[in-house]
């Protein structure tokens, strides 16, 4: 079996899709960024002014709803009924409510399930909080990747300020502390190290040096 999937969680800013894209690429398999579905259906409940603390309108939503990932020109764009939401869901509106949408456990359902859909056939990076403890509890490798939130709000503030975007670190600091501390307190699937998965502390490695590890580990898998 030479098509594993790999599974990385971690928390927000660790530079998970970073380098789950350049795995991948480095693989020929495809990455799955499952954060962008939970981020496109936040993004329709705002649109549609469906509370995001109401479970059941929200699952009305989603079935209404297709979500597609699509790899085109090396970028990975998502599309809602076939309209192109890929900047929409990175702005801080949907941001600051995601983790709000993701705690329903009705949702999360779907959402595991198109994942697995996605992931049966192999060769897959997929990144994420719950990957290796709830998706793909039978992934071949799975990583941990972390970052002090110091370091990982001094990244998001860089990668703000390069796109010519105002950024408040401190301000960023705050919002990062907030979602992790929601991911890992919900009820369903809170973001956690599976037991059998590797942890990365990338606070003071490169990219590259992030990548070059993780591939070592596929090397030593198959
Ligand atoms: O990875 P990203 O920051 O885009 O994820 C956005 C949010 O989506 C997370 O903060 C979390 O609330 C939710 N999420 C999740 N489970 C996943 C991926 C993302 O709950 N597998």
């Amino acid at each position: 079996n030479m098509n594993m999937n790999i599974a990385i969680d971690g928390p927000a800013g660790a530079g998970k899709s970073t380098v789950a894209k350049l795995v991948a690429d480095r693989l020929s398999y495809v990455y799955i960024d499952t954060g962008a579905m939970y981020r496109a259906l936040t993004y329709m409940a705002l649109q549609n002014e469906v509370s995001v603390d109401d479970g059941e309108a929200l699952k009305k939503l989603l079935s209404d709803l297709k979500i597609e990932l699509v790899n085109k020109n090396g970028k990975q764009l998502i599309y809602v009924n076939e309209k192109d939401v890929s900047e929409e869901i990175r702005h801080s509106e949907v941001t600051n409510k995601v983790s709000y949408v993701a705690k329903h456990s009705d949702i999360r359902k779907e959402m595991v399930y198109k994942q697995q859909q996605l992931a049966s056939g192999g060769g897959t990076v997929m990144d994420g909080r719950d990957i290796g403890t709830a998706v793909l509890p039978d992934a071949e490798l799975k990583l941990f990747l972390n970052a002090s939130v110091d370091e990982r709000a001094r990244r998001r503030h860089e990668e703000m300020i390069s796109k010519g975007f105002d950024s408040n670190i401190d301000v960023l600091k705050e919002e990062i502390r907030k979602r992790d501390q929601m991911d890992s307190e919900r009820e369903v699937a809170p973001l956690k190290k599976a037991d059998d998965a590797i942890e990365i502390d990338s606070t003071s490695m490169s990219i590259n040096e992030v990548v070059v590890l993780i591939l070592s580990f596929v090397e030593e898998r198959k």
